[in-house]
């Protein structure tokens, strides 16, 4: 273990759209049997954002909470990880530092890595506050997650983002050492620069999953990690949340241990509660899966949970963390509910309506139509620039 005070998550918040698509919409539009997605997948709705929305407003929806209540002072860095990035070159956290009114005397950058990115932000911003503990860095993990109309993917899409504090003495999570990593050239999801849909092979991306699963965590225990057993809770990247209970088995499997169904479920029921109904949020799902273990658990003081990050293409991390006592009077249980809540649902004319929309490219000016009751939007693209405003 590192010396100096104990490092983690000091507080947690997370955004998600304006709209949401059931999927008992989808599956009458396009014939599927809905048990393939209520239970073969996992999934029963998706966050679909509005014509104003996107990673910077979603991600700055999701920070502004841990400013307004801890305030900016310490903060000296901000990373911003995602997969659905809208520019090449200027980070999405530049247009996130401003709407939330950070100083200038802050570093802002964007990191990818697949759905992994937002873990690498993590153990990055660990190591600056081992660093310097007076500093607090603030992670954003913020993702609209879009295959092609009538995909196999198109049922596992939605759009979420995260933000967490992460501080010494931290109030929720300490996150511990060792880690367990993992990477492999594989091709089984990528989204190549002219596309905005990603592309993926659906069964070879569950099997790099697996794989990266058991890779990151045979590293994790070489590290000299805890033990299989000591785990009160695993939370998985969720790209469906039954992906979660096929990577838990095969966990349980590789060690020797027994499937045994209330088990599985014991383990991981409490992590899936805001995936299921957001759908894929690429980085910021395993923390939406924290999220929701703290927020429906009994209490978890005291006791160790399991992150499995997984990142398409790939990279995977196997890591711990132990729940801090008190944690329970910093949580936001009721401003996630009224994030999901809040959404108002799409038919399916919308929905694909909304699917199709993308910018001229012809740098003119390009109103966005107000649609979003969040606090910030994107009203325009004017001469190639986006122009995001505070409502
Ligand atoms: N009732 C209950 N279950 C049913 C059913 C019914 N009526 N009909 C089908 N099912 C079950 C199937 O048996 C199957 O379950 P198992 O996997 O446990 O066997 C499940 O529903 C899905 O059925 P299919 O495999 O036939 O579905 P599909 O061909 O439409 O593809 C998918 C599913 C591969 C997940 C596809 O949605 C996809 O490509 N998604 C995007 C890729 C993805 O999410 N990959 C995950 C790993 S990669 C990653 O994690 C990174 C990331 O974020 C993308």
């Amino acid at each position: 273990m590192a010396n100096g005070p104990a490092v983690g998550i000091h507080d947690l918040s997370f955004a998600t759209t304006e709209f949401v698509l059931a999927h008992t919409a989808l599956a009458e539009h396009n014939g599927t049997e809905i048990g393939k997605y209520h239970v073969g997948i996992g999934q029963r709705s998706m966050s679909v954002p509005a014509a104003d929305e996107d990673i910077v407003t979603l991600g700055a929806a999701a920070a502004a909470p841990l400013v307004a209540r801890h305030g900016s002072d310490g903060i000296r860095t901000v990373i911003f990880a995602t997969e659905s990035s809208i520019d090449q070159a200027k980070s999405a956290g530049v247009y996130v530092h401003s709407l939330i009114g950070l100083p200038s005397a802050v570093r802002v950058v964007e990191l990818k890595q697949a759905c992994y990115g937002a873990t690498a932000a993590l153990q990055f911003a660990i190591g600056l506050v081992r660093r310097d503990p007076a500093q607090r860095v603030l992670v954003i993990a913020s993702d609209v997650s879009k295959y092609d109309l009538d995909s196999p993917g198109e049922a596992t899409q939605g759009a979420a983002a995260v933000a967490l504090l992460v501080a010494a003495d931290p109030q929720l999570v300490r996150i511990e050492e060792p880690s367990g990593v993992f990477t492999a050239d594989v091709m089984d999801f990528w989204r190549p620069n002219y596309r905005e849909a990603a592309l993926v092979d659906g069964q070879e991306s569950i099997t790099a999953y697996l794989q990266a699963v058991e890779g990151s965590w045979k590293d994790y225990t070489e590290q000299g990690g805890r033990s299989l057993g000591e785990f009160a809770a695993f939370c998985y990247h969720q790209p469906f949340t039954k992906m979660a209970y096929k990577a838990h088995r095969h966990l349980l499997n590789y060690n020797g241990h027994d499937t045994d169904a209330a088990e599985v479920t014991r383990a991981i029921g409490h992590t899936t509660a805001y995936n299921n109904v957001i759908g894929n949020s690429y980085t910021a799902s395993v923390y939406l899966a924290l999220a929701s273990l703290l927020d429906h658990a009994d209490d978890l003081t005291g006791q160790a949970i399991g992150f499995l990050s997984y990142g398409s293409g790939s990279v995977a991390e196997f890591f711990a963390g132990t729940v801090v006592a008190g944690y329970r009077a910093h949580l936001r249980t009721q401003a996630h509910r009224e994030a999901i809540d809040r959404r108002t649902s799409l038919d399916i004319a919308r929905y694909r309506d909304l699917h199709e929309r993308s910018f001229p490219t012809d740098g003119g000016d390009h109103p966005t139509q107000a649609q979003t009751t969040g606090p910030f939007r994107l009203a325009a693209l004017r001469d190639h620039k986006r122009i995001y405003e505070t409502r």
